[in-house]
């Protein structure tokens, strides 16, 4: 599975924690940006990556900014993006049950590092649940 990381100046630290932790794992994450800690617009970081999943460059993105709703907001405006702000396990379970959430989203303002990779392991690790219901509602979506 080919993952796709991307994040404003206010995720740019989580975001190398991640890609660090996930090359120890020998998962290495494609990193579209940003680059350093200056300020940043996040619906430019959002976009880039919503057009990577929607290209089929990436199977699954990460996205952070400070508090994962600008980039939420920004992403969730492509057709074919489900970002999903990850709070707790049961959403990150649930995102990608019901929901085949292809983008998780952080806020690195608002979320401890250990909550974030307990999220984001639980959503990785899950499943689509392949439910009719939930297929009909996902292509209701448009
Ligand atoms: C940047 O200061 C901050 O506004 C941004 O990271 C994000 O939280 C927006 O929703």
């Amino acid at each position: 599975m080919k993952i796709a990381i991307a994040a404003d100046h206010g995720g740019f630290a989580l975001k190398s924690e991640i890609i660090d932790c996930y090359k120890q794992k020998g998962i290495e994450l494609v990193d579209l940006g940003t680059y350093n800690a200056d300020t940043c617009d996040y619906p430019l970081i959002a976009d880039k990556l919503a057009d990577y999943i929607v290209d089929k460059k990436a199977e699954v993105g990460i996205l952070i900014c400070g508090s994962g709703i600008g980039v939420s907001i920004a992403a969730n405006r492509h057709k074919g993006i489900r970002a999903a702000l990850l709070y707790n396990e049961q959403v990150a379970a649930l995102a990608r049950e019901h929901n085949d959430a292809n983008v998780a989203v952080f806020g690195a303002r608002t979320q401890s590092k250990d909550e974030v990779f307990k999220y984001l392991e639980i959503f990785l690790s899950t499943p689509f649940s392949e439910g009719e219901r939930h297929i009909r509602r996902i292509a209701e979506l448009g």
